[in-house]
């Protein structure tokens, strides 16, 4: 076997987003252009020759072609041994998982999450490092410098090697194994909640669905759920992993998975919903007619945390991220731990779990995770839930009601504006960064402006800062407008309204959450000039 110089074409599109690299499948087809991305990768690292990568994805168009791509450089390259998952298949959070497991030197991720896929669908392609966590700012910054430049990648002039087949194989110097993508990620579950607690509550009736929306998590799913858990059979559907996820948007929320929320709200009683995205990172929460907002779910899961097994020590401190609800730090000042607040993206959550600062975390995006590994985590919100739901002995919308009865609700609502002109977007956010100075102390919807800003973020551990992260308007009851651009859309831009507001009273407890924010969205789009500005009557998606 060779190993081939080829020389590349340097591109200049290849800077990573909020979360890894993100483009039209087609982009990534376009000659050398997965291969320059790879090789800018393994370019920036250092010292893992002979050392250990896990290599999966979330199963979409071009994951198997890219995978045995990124095979054959990892070994022309140096490294020792790759672990792939079978058919090129592993979840985000089983990579995460497996890293660490197996002391290994980092992951590559072939997911563009809850993006569509397809042919015609979008592609993208992550780094994990040694902790298990999406690599920080300055690494792929560095990617993104040397993709600019690399003049030749290297490659094995290699044969496909049998993904489908699980054993270990040979490639030039490098092993290969092809794993299992799901046994040492269930087996991770399993330590850390009472299974025999939830195994209880399914023989006694309790019934679920589980949407795997054709993404990663349908295998995951039925081995935990219905094998090890004993949920009766069809408890998982939409279980099996398609190369454009049936056609569908795999993203869990209310828009994307409708047919999960009217099998919740339909005549055949099914006590509990749950689904995940394309690559399983994210997670959606229902019950028999209730949906449990993201924010709300971090707020309960740290208030019942020392319930459960792996979390019976109790929580050392939680985070959010900035634009997801305060209702989490209501509970860290009950429990009297920190509550940090870092930008958008998982990788700002990396180094306060490392310091063991936090042992739970989430965003209002569907996403929590805990010190079990780097990666948010939707099966183990999952089972979190399920858990709590064994040990309390009450519904979902019980828990969350008696959880705002204690807490006060915090309503919470995101609107957002995809697919507007670059040009657009970036002329309301410079539009509304000029009037932050003049804001303070104004009154907006019979409320007083205490804090406007862009918000600005100082890493606790490394003094790293990160400017530039979203608009802040926070009013003196606690209420607050957010604003920021997506950093993970392929298609124009994509502007996010995120609104929040807080009520003590439990006889106010039921409204509308649209209702109960409809002043805050008036002051939020009259501040933006959104409607002459977008011409938008309304948000694309509201969750
Ligand atoms: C979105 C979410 C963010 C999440 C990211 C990756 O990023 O808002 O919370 O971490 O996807 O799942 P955005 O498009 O807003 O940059
Ligand atoms: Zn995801």
């Amino acid at each position: 076997m060779t190993t081939l110089l080829v020389a590349s074409v340097p591109f200049d599109d290849q800077k990573p987003g909020t979360s890894g690299l993100r483009k039209k499948v087609l982009r990534f087809q376009a000659p050398h252009y997965l291969h320059n991305f790879v090789q800018a990768i393994f370019d920036s690292l250092a010292a893992y020759q002979g050392k250990t990568l896990i290599l999966g994805g979330d199963g979409r168009f071009y994951n198997r072609e890219a995978a045995q791509i990124i095979l054959k450089m990892a070994a022309a390259n140096g490294f020792g041994r790759v672990l792939v998952g079978q058919n090129g298949l592993l979840s985000t959070p089983a990579v995460s998982a497996l890293i660490r497991k197996h002391h290994a030197f980092g992951g590559i991720i072939l997911s563009a999450s809850h993006n569509p896929g397809g042919a015609d669908g979008d592609f993208g392609i992550k780094f994990n490092a040694a902790n298990g966590g999406p690599a920080m700012e300055s690494l792929t910054e560095a990617f993104f410098s040397r993709s600019k430049v690399l003049q030749q990648y290297r490659i094995d002039d290699a044969d496909d090697l049998p993904l489908e087949t699980l054993g270990c194989y040979q490639l030039a110097d490098m092993d290969v194994e092809v794993i299992d993508p799901v046994a040492e990620y269930a087996d991770l579950m399993q330590h850390l909640f009472d299974f025999d607690a939830i195994r209880g509550l399914f023989s006694g009736g309790f019934r679920m669905r589980f949407d795997g929306m054709h993404a990663v998590t349908g295998p995951y799913a039925v081995e935990i759920l219905e094998r090890r858990l004993g949920a009766e059979k069809g408890t998982v559907i939409h279980g099996e992993p398609l190369l454009d996820f049936g056609g569908g948007h795999p993203d869990p929320n209310l828009v994307h998975a409708k047919e999960l929320v009217s099998l919740l709200n339909g005549a055949e009683r099914i006590d509990f919903g749950a689904a995940s995205d394309g690559d399983g990172d994210r997670n959606m929460i229902l019950g028999r007619h209730f949906y449990v907002t993201p924010s709300d779910s971090l707020a309960v899961m740290a208030a019942s945390a020392h319930l459960l097994p792996g979390y019976r020590r109790g929580l050392s401190g939680v985070a959010r991220s900035m634009p997801t609800s305060m209702a989490v730090d209501r509970v860290a000042k009950e429990l009297g731990i920190e509550c940090y607040e870092t930008p958008t993206g998982w990788k700002f959550f990396g180094n306060l779990l490392d310091a063991g600062k936090i042992s739970l975390c989430g965003e209002e995006s569907f996403g929590t995770g805990s010190d079990h590994m780097r990666e948010k985590d939707g099966l183990w919100a999952v089972l979190f839930w399920l858990n709590i739901v064994a040990v309390r002995k009450m519904s979902v919308a019980e828990i969350v009601k008696s959880h705002w009865q204690k807490f006060g609700r915090n309503y919470y609502t995101r609107h957002d504006y995809e697919e507007l002109g670059l040009d657009v977007a970036a002329g309301v956010m410079d539009h509304l960064r000029s009037q932050l100075s003049a804001l303070m102390g104004q009154t907006l919807a019979s409320r007083t402006v205490v804090l406007a800003d862009d918000f600005s973020y100082t890493d606790p551990i490394d003094a790293s800062v990160s400017e530039g992260q979203g608009i802040r308007i926070i009013f003196a009851d606690g209420a607050r407008i957010i604003y920021r651009l997506s950093g993970t859309g392929t298609v124009g831009a994509t502007l996010r309204i995120y609104l929040e507001s807080f009520e003590g009273d439990v006889d106010q407890h039921d409204l509308d959450p649209q209702a109960a924010l409809a002043d805050l969205l008036q002051v939020a789009l009259q501040l933006a000039d959104m409607l002459s500005r977008t011409g938008r009557e309304s948000a694309s998606v509201i969750t």
